[in-house]
């Protein structure tokens, strides 16, 4: 089983990269997961994809469709997502066969802030609505107050999180497995 973890900020010393980081120390046996970069995926511009589609976005899509779940990790920016991860979403979700149909996804968020994310990822529960995916409900992942829970290498150090995060990721490979049958 493999997992797909999806970043929704560039920055360097992202909390919400460090959050995926940690998911891949904490997954359940036999569960393997790498990060997909989206640094290098354009703004969508319709006339574009018309002309065939950019290399990043196609192998994003690829890897969407060959991961059997996704954790994406999902900055708040002014109550919503961040602008990065509704373009790649844009880009991946475009005909023909959108790769966000029945994925099975959960969702984490980090932030200096008290609410952990929560309005941004339920923007984006909506979004996956259209889309169809097969949303984890939980345990909800809403890591709040984020810089005092990783050290300065990007580490989680919060133990509690850790124990969160752990079960979200056990919870999303039940998921995966129901939807393989
Ligand atoms: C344009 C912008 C808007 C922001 N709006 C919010 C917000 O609505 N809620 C919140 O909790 N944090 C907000 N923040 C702070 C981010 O949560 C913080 O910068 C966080 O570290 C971004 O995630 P990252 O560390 O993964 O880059 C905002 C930051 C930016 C740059």
């Amino acid at each position: 089983m493999h997992i797909l973890g999806i970043s929704g900020s560039l920055r360097q010393n992202s909390l919400n990269t460090a959050a995926l980081q940690a998911c891949s120390d904490l997954l359940p046996p036999g569960v393997t997961m790498s990060v997909f970069d989206l640094a290098p995926v354009p703004l969508y511009n319709e006339d574009v994809r018309t002309q065939g589609l950019p290399a990043s976005v196609q192998q994003l899509r690829e890897q969407i469709r060959a991961a059997d779940a996704l954790v994406i990790a999902t900055p708040e920016y002014n109550y919503s997502m961040s602008g990065v991860l509704k373009n790649a979403i844009d880009w991946a979700s475009r005909p023909p066969e959108q790769p966000f149909d029945g994925k099975p996804i959960a969702l984490i968020g980090a932030t200096p802030g008290g609410l952990g994310t929560s309005r941004a990822q339920y923007h984006l529960r909506q979004v996956f609505v259209y889309l169809n995916g097969r949303l984890l409900n939980r345990p909800e992942v809403f890591i709040s107050s984020a810089p005092s829970k990783f050290d300065a290498s990007g580490k989680l150090t919060d133990a509690a999180t850790a124990d969160t995060l752990g079960k979200m990721l056990v919870a999303l490979t039940e998921l995966a497995r129901q939807s393989t049958g």
